[in-house]
């Protein structure tokens, strides 16, 4: 069920579960934005982003500038879905290993990017009649699930991630805004940040996850949620 009319902003479109995801939406007659950073903009992935018929804007998540510039050339148009998906990985560590610069590196990727981008861009997301803000979060942020210590770092980072979806979510509510946000674990699927590991087909969590995207109310509202929309603890 889509609309010509819609549009959807993803970020670090030009490979794995963002360049999918892009896919999938320009299949169901959405107008796509994929975002890429500048230092990527030569790369192959960049090519295939832009067959998919995605425009292409540049900005770095971690750079407050890039996206206040990407935002200023955005102009008048809605926003109806913005998906922070752009995320990173750290190889795991044992804590002896991990570096202050380690921490603070996937924390501005993972949880800062996201928030600071859904900042810029809300004034855009307030002109949708049903905006939304899409978190791609990941049961590695869980606490309670957290079995082995590893990948500390990232497991930071997306708890952090977590807190952002539920905060904004609520201040959203407070405020009286129409903007819905939530988080999304997308399943493990093989791509560059999982070295192409994971038990999880990327042509089946795709449609699910659009699927949950396109589904999602007010209710859900702050939640934290796997492909098929069922709700995760936090
Ligand atoms: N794959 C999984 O199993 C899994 C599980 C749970 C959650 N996730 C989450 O899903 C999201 C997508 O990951 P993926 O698996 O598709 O990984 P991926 O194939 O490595 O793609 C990551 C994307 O993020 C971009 N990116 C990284 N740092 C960025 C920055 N500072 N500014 C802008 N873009 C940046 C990358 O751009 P470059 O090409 O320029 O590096 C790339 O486009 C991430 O948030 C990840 O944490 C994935």
């Amino acid at each position: 069920m889509g609309s010509a009319q819609q549009t959807v902003l993803i970020t670090g479109a030009n490979r794995g579960i963002g360049l999918s995801l892009c896919k999938e939406f320009i299949e169901r007659k959405y107008t796509v934005f994929g975002s890429v950073r500048h230092e990527s903009r030569d790369d192959p992935s960049v090519v295939e982003l832009r067959k998919t018929g995605a425009s292409v804007i540049e900005f770095d998540v971690t750079d407050e500038n890039t996206i206040a510039a990407a935002f200023d050339s955005w102009g008048d148009k809605p926003l109806d879905i913005l998906i922070n998906n752009a995320g990173a990985l750290t190889p795991h560590r044992m804590w002896y290993d991990v570096t202050a610069e380690a921490l603070i590196d996937k924390f501005r990727v993972n949880a800062m990017g996201p928030f600071i981008v859904s900042k810029i861009f809300m004034p855009a997301l307030e002109k949708s009649r049903s905006p939304k803000i899409i978190n791609i979060a990941s049961n590695s942020g869980q606490i309670a699930a957290n079995k082995d210590g590893k990948y500390m770092a990232y497991k930071v980072s997306k708890t952090a991630l977590n807190q952002v979806t539920m905060s904004l979510g609520m201040q959203m509510e407070m405020t009286k805004s129409k903007v819905i946000v939530v988080g999304i674990h997308p399943g493990w699927i093989p791509t560059k940040l999982t070295g192409m590991t994971g038990p999880d087909k990327m042509d089946v969590q795709i449609p699910k996850i659009v699927h949950t995207i396109l589904s999602i109310g007010a209710s859900q509202n702050g939640g934290f949620m796997d492909a098929e929309g069922k709700r995760m603890e936090f």
